[in-house]
C-alpha cells in the first residue's frame, strides 16, 4: 500500500532562533508541530528544531543558508511554510556624525538587505507551490519614529516595511502568492533591551524612558510576542502588506 504524504507538513524557517523572540518563535512553532529551521550565529546546545549556522550580515552566507534548508524540503509534502525574517541589530546607538561606515553598513546588511535577499530566495525558491506561502518581517515602532541615536536602527526599519508592501503588491497578482506582513512587536524583554539600557544618555537621549519600562515589569515577555504571532500567522488573520503593531491588538 503505498502511503501518501501529501501537503501534510508546516515549516517555519526563521532567522534569529537562537534568543531573544526568535527564539521564543521557534519554540512556539515547534511546540505546534512545525519542523523549524533557524539560522543565526551561534547554536543553542539540546536543542528541538534544526539549526543552521551562519552570519546573515555575509550575503553569501544567507544565501547558501536559504539553498542547505530547500534541499531539505520536498515541496509535495508541505501545506504551510513561513519565512520569518526576525534577526536584527541596532548596530552602534549614536548620533549620526559619530557613527563608523562599516558598522552602518553591516546594520543595514543584516536589517534590510539580508530580509529582501532571503525574501527573493523564498519566493523564487517557493513558486508554483500548492502551500500557504508567509513572510513575517520583525519590524518596529521605530520604522516611523525618529530616535536620536537610532538613525540606522529606524532607517532599516522603515525600509523593511517598505519591503513588506511592495511583495504584497507584487504576489496579490499572483495565484497562490506569498503574503507578507511587518510586525512591531512592542517593547519586549530581550539582550537587545539589556544593550539599549546600557547605553549612555551622552548617546542615546531616550535611554531612561527604556530603563523605566524595565524597572515597572513593562516589557513584554517574548514567549507573549511569540504566541500573538503564531495566532496571526495560522489563524488566517495574515492581511496582505499590513504593519501590524502587537500592543495595538
Ligand atoms: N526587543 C525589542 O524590544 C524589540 C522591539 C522591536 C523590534 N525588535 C526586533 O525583533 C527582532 C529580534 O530582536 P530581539 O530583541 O529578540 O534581539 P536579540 O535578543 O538581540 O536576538 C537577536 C537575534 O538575531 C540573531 N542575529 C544577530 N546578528 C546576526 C547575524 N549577523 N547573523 C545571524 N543572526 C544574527 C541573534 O543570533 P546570534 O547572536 O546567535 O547570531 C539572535 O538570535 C529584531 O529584528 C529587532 O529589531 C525587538
Amino acid at each position: 500500500m503505498r502511503i501518501l504524504y501529501l501537503y501534510t507538513m508546516n515549516i517555519l524557517i526563521i532567522t534569529g532562533g537562537s534568543k531573544g523572540i526568535g527564539k521564543a518563535l521557534a519554540q512556539k512553532y515547534h511546540s505546534e508541530n512545525y519542523t523549524v529551521f533557524s539560522i543565526a550565529r551561534s547554536e543553542l546546545e539540546n536543542c528541538s528544531y534544526i539549526q543552521i549556522a551562519a552570519d546573515l550580515s555575509n550575503l553569501n552566507a544567507a544565501v547558501n543558508a536559504m539553498c542547505t534548508i530547500f534541499s531539505q524540503i520536498d515541496a509535495s509534502t508541505v501545506a504551510n511554510i513561513t519565512l520569518i525574517n526576525n534577526a536584527g541589530t541596532l548596530g552602534t546607538i549614536n548620533t549620526l556624525g559619530n557613527l563608523d561606515p562599516e558598522n552602518i553598513a553591516q546594520a543595514i546588511q543584516l536589517n534590510t538587505t539580508t530580509p529582501l535577499v532571503l525574501s527573493n530566495e523564498f519566493i523564487r525558491l517557493t513558486k508554483g507551490w500548492k502551500a500557504s506561502k508567509q513572510i513575517i518581517n520583525i519590524s518596529s515602532g521605530a520604522a516611523t519614529n525618529p530616535y536620536q541615536g537610532w538613525s540606522v536602527y529606524c532607517t532599516s526599519k522603515a525600509a523593511l516595511d517598505m519591503t513588506t508592501k511592495v511583495i504584497a503588491a507584487e504576489q496579490n497578482d499572483i495565484e497562490n502568492g506569498v503574503k507578507c506582513t511587518s510586525i512591531y512587536p512592542g517593547v519586549v524583554d530581550t539582550h537587545m533591551q539589556t544593550a539599549i539600557r546600557k547605553t549612555p544618555k551622552t548617546n542615546f537621549k531616550n535611554v531612561q524612558r527604556f530603563i523605566d519600562l524595565k524597572n515597572n515589569n513593562e516589557l513584554y515577555a517574548p514567549s507573549f510576542v511569540a504566541d500573538s504571532i503564531f495566532t496571526i500567522d495560522t489563524e488566517n488573520q495574515l492581511e496582505n502588506g499590513a504593519i501590524v503593531d502587537i500592543r495595538k491588538l
